[in-house]
């Protein structure tokens, strides 16, 4: 491993340098482990920070779960699972220190979020807020070089637009690693199951991702129709191609593409309000 890209590892595994808040989640860490740990005694720790559970109950109501009526962190917990819940303090966390420069990211990473459900839905795959929660989180790694390498980040925003390269080709380039690395580390060292680990650290690679190949193509198909169709800002100039094995791996045909293009086109107005709605206060 090259020297900027074991320092930019290090920074990123260590947990006390990353802005969010590590006591809530760093104590649901250790509670997972235990197995005598109820979900009501998980909700408790969550509920205490009273921001972060608005937070996630605001996210666990938004389109990329198919609103659910969700009130409680204790009913989050059991509607969508204890590791979506973690993720939605992780993610709302990190993106909340972006504020209002990452408008254009949220929204993209929200439209993944949802049409990654959607998918899941119409290929009638199991473990569906698994996949949203993949969605949501698959560029979360841009968030943390944005964060953690400032100056960086201009070089690769100019370098995507002058060589017109794809943002991961200029994060290569400048920081010798990309979001997708970045990304996997970053869920590693919160501790997130493979199943959300995976399709971050792969969703521009599908074939490498081995034990969870189906819920990284649906990401990286539903990254390529938010990129296609233009909603929010995922940094690209152009749009990337659907990866052959993507698409064998969902046995996807034109048919079934067609539908979902409408069928996001829907979801995508119901995206916007929620962002819209989000960013109002
Ligand atoms: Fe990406
Ligand atoms: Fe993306």
């Amino acid at each position: 491993m090259t020297d900027k890209r074991s320092k930019l590892r290090r920074i990123i595994m260590d947990t006390r340098t990353l802005p969010t808040l590590p006591s809530v989640i760093n104590k649901l860490n250790s509670l997972s482990d235990n197995e005598k740990s109820s979900i009501q005694e998980m909700a408790k720790i969550v509920s205490s920070d009273q921001v972060l559970s608005a937070r996630i109950l605001r996210l666990a109501n938004s389109p990329s779960y198919g609103f659910y009526r969700v009130s409680t962190i204790s009913n989050a917990m059991i509607l969508l699972g204890v590791n979506v819940v973690k993720s939605l303090a992780l993610s709302s966390s990190i993106f909340a220190i972006m504020e209002k420069d990452s408008i254009g990211l949220w929204e993209h990473s929200l439209a993944v979020g949802t049409v990654a459900n959607l998918i899941a839905r119409k290929l009638g795959l199991p473990e569906c807020e698994e996949i949203a929660t993949a969605g949501l989180l698959h560029d979360i790694g841009k968030v943390i070089i944005s964060i953690k390498c400032s100056e960086a980040e201009k070089d690769i925003i100019r370098l995507v637009h002058e060589k017109r390269i794809y943002t991961m080709e200029a994060e290569r380039e400048t920081i010798d690693t990309d979001h997708a690395e970045v990304g996997g580390w970053l869920s590693k060292s919160w501790f997130l199951p493979d199943k959300l680990s995976e399709p971050i650290a792969f969703h521009h690679d599908v074939a490498g991702s081995v034990n969870h190949r189906i819920k990284t193509a649906v990401v990286h198909i539903a990254d390529v129709l938010i990129c296609a169709g233009g909603f929010g800002n995922s940094g690209e100039t152009f749009v990337p191609p659907v990866q052959k094995i993507a698409w064998d791996t969902l046995k996807l045909n034109e048919q079934i593409l067609a539908e979902l293009v409408d069928e996001t086109e829907d979801k995508l107005v119901e995206v916007k309000n929620f962002c819209l709605e989000m960013m109002g206060d």
